[in-house]
Parts: C-alpha cells; structure tokens; sequence
C-alpha cells in the first residue's frame, strides 16, 4: 500500500494506470474509519483493479461554529486498517495544496442542497461538492463509492456528475449499523454513556415511521408526529429536521401514494452531538 500526500504524484498514478487500463475505485473519506467506511472499501476492492482511499478532513465542508478542529482524527489507525483490507493507495493531500493562497473555486449544485442538512449548515454542501470534484480530479476513478448514511450528500453528488458530464459511476452503499441500530458515524466517538443510550432513539423513530407505513397510515404529519413523541423521551435530544420526502428529488411529501419511494430523513442533537439517519420506504 503507497500512502500518497502530493497531488501531482497522485494524478501522474491515476494517469498512469488508466493507460494501463485499470480500473480506479475511489473511496473518499474525512478518516476516522469506521466499519461504514470499510464496507465501501471492501465494495471497491472486489470490483475494482485498484482501490484509492482519500483521507482529508475538508475544512470547506465545515461551517464557522462547527466541530472541524475537534473532528475526530486517527491516521496511523486509518493506514493500519486500510492496509488490511487490501487497499493501494491512500491518498492524503496537504491543505496547502488543495486551497493554496489564492484559491478562488467553488462547485454548486442548487435546490437540493437548499433543504434537509443544507438548510441548518449552509454552505455545507457547496464545501462537499467542490472538494469531491477536486478529488475526482486527481484520482481520476472510474467508480466512486458512498455510503447511504449521507442520504442527501450522495443525492448531490450524482447531481454533479451528471450535470457536469463527469466520466465516471458514484455507487451508494447501504447503512452499517451498530447492534443496537444506531448508525455507524465517525461523530458517534463523541457520545458519552447517557448520550449514546439515547441516541439509538433516532433508529427507533425511523422504524416507528416504517412501521405506521406499513399500517396504512399516509398522512405524513402524523407519522412525523410519532417520531417526535418518541424522541421526545430522551432529555438530551433536539430535533434539527425529521422530513419525509421523495427520495430521488427530496421535494416534500404530504400524503403518501402507492408506489413511491420516499426518504425518512432526520438530523438531531443528543446534547451537542448532530447525528443524522435515514431510511427508504417503498409504499405498497
Ligand atoms: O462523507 C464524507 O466523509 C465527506 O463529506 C467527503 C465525501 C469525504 C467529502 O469531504
């Protein structure tokens, strides 16, 4: 496994290996890897010649009052983890090399990214976005994997690869999940005991709503209703957002019809801990 730091090198690589007509699967992360992270780099290692890993905590992403110095960070565990799980290349790039003095580019993509997370962390997505492109620029992959656990964050980035013509395949893993439910997130390290009790309360809610669905109920105030009273439980827990939305254009949906596919999505606060879940519910 090369660990690789610098962006010419790592794009001489990519070039390198596309000449020899590999197959690059790209694995983008902010470190910190969890059992999710690993389940996409698993993915990409069986279909792919080569697998590329990205460590980079983007600080574009991150808004001014938000965790981006604390974000957990442990790289000699990411490179001990990666090496087993039979990865080449694991990419580290240097701040001073991806926002240089003077840098000046973002990458947008609209209305999607106005509701959900982009409404409570403006700017976020526009951070994402610009430093995936970037990312994509330099390892060049042919598939890039994600996990559906940032349901909304791989929504806009099909988004921007299909708009923009980019020449390659974004694949969506399901959700991993701790025994209890509570989805794995490198944010789930700042849990304390009481907060991560309560934190399976967001899983719960999710299978709440499931289950109403599944018992006719189509009103989705209702059912967003229920999931309120459930996380109401916990003293510890502030609802950002609970939404029920067409899970291809995240438009809101009031009453539920058969035969869509709709994204229960949520963002809350166990004290100060954002966590966000999901899940897709087909509607007979
Ligand atoms: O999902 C993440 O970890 C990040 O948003 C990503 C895609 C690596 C971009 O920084």
């Amino acid at each position: 496994m090369k660990i690789i730091h610098n962006v010419i090198q790592m794009q001489a690589i990519a070039d390198q290996l596309k000449k020899k007509s590999k197959t690059i699967g790209f694995v983008p992360t902010m470190g910190y890897l969890h059992n999710g992270h690993l389940s996409l780099i698993a993915r990409s290692v069986k279909e792919c010649d080569i697998t590329v890993v990205s460590i980079y905590v983007n600080p574009l992403q991150f808004g001014p009052k938000e965790d981006f110095k604390k974000y957990p960070r442990d790289i000699k565990t990411d490179l001990k983890l990666c090496r087993q799980q039979n990865v080449d290349y694991v990419f580290i790039p240097k701040d001073e090399q991806i926002y240089p003095v003077g840098y000046m580019t973002e990458v947008r993509v609209k209305g999607i990214t106005e509701s959900l997370c982009g409404k409570s962390r403006p700017g976020h997505f526009s951070g994402v976005t610009t430093i995936v492109n970037k990312l994509f620029n330099i390892v060049k992959p042919g598939i890039a994997y994600f996990g559906q656990k940032d349901a909304q964050q791989s929504l806009v980035i099909k988004k921007m690869v299909k708009d923009l013509h980019m020449p390659l395949k974004i694949k969506v893993l399901p959700i991993i999940r701790e025994l209890d439910g509570l989805a794995m997130s490198s944010r789930n390290a700042y849990l304390d005991a009481k907060y991560r009790r309560d934190a399976i309360l967001l899983y719960l809610s999710l299978k709440k709503a499931k289950h109403l669905i599944a018992k006719k109920l189509r009103k989705t105030a209702k059912i967003i209703s229920q999931m309120k009273r459930l996380l109401s439980q916990s003293e510890f827990a502030t609802i950002d957002y609970i939404v029920i939305v067409d899970a291809d254009s995240l438009n809101e949906v009031k009453q539920l019809k058969a035969k869509t596919k709709v994204l229960i999505a949520l963002a809350v606060y166990i004290g100060k801990v954002r966590l966000i879940d999901n899940i897709i519910v087909k509607v007979d």
